[in-house]
């Protein structure tokens, strides 16, 4: 079983990562990511939500030399403690916490909160992460992310999204494949199901 301190160990932090029980992504999610990232060396990385993946996010970029990470925050208080975090971790430099509070949007004529991109700079995206919004807000709380952010992704982007052994999400991504027929899904059985979609 992966553990929170073996990724510790395998991205050479020097403390303990602060993980909050439920809410942190798991850690073999998050070695899926950082192994991605590490590999692939993405230029740009958005997330959505921040917290511990943003740290391991930040250190895959620390450690490749490159890369850097754009990570969407609708609560403000865990805006400022990731900002925190990645203070206190020496990582600032590598990713930009965005204060994106969930307004409404509409898609298929229906109405989502979701995420304001206001101050997410125009960027072409190499490697999205969706771990927000939380899943209790609405039905298909993370359908928007590729409707809204699709026109933005690099041709041979990756997008990962965690919590997939949901109904929810299982649904949410049959929507996505039947509107973008060009990306690929495949699914990885890990501790809360994670999706990886290509193109
Ligand atoms: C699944 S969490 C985000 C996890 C993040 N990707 C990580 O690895 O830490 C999704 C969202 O829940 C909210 N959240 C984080 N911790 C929370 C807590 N303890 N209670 C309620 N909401 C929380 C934040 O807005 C966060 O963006």
């Amino acid at each position: 079983m992966l553990s929170y301190q073996s990724l510790e160990n395998d991205l050479n932090f020097d403390k303990a990562l602060p993980v909050t029980e439920h809410w942190s992504a798991a850690p073999d999610f998050l070695v899926l990511i950082s192994n991605y990232c590490l590999e692939n060396k993405p230029l740009t990385i958005v997330e959505c939500s921040s917290g511990t993946s943003s740290l391991v996010l930040s250190q895959c970029c620390k450690l490749s030399q490159t890369g850097h990470v754009y990570s969407l925050e609708n609560g403000e208080e865990y805006m400022l403690q990731t900002v925190r975090q990645l203070e206190d971790f020496c990582l600032s430099e590598f990713c930009d916490v965005i204060h994106a509070p969930l307004v409404d949007v509409r898609l298929d004529d229906e109405s989502f909160q979701w995420y304001a991109l206001d101050d997410l700079p125009d960027v072409e995206i190499d490697m999205l992460v969706i771990d927000g919004p939380p899943g209790f807000l609405q039905k298909h709380s993370r359908y928007p992310a590729l409707p809204i952010l699709g026109q933005r992704l690099a041709e041979h982007c990756v997008v990962f999204l965690d919590d997939a052994a949901r109904a929810d999400e299982q649904a949410l991504v049959k929507r996505w494949l039947k509107g973008s027929p060009d990306f690929q899904a495949e699914y990885i059985e890990n501790e809360r199901g994670c999706f990886v979609l290509k193109r």
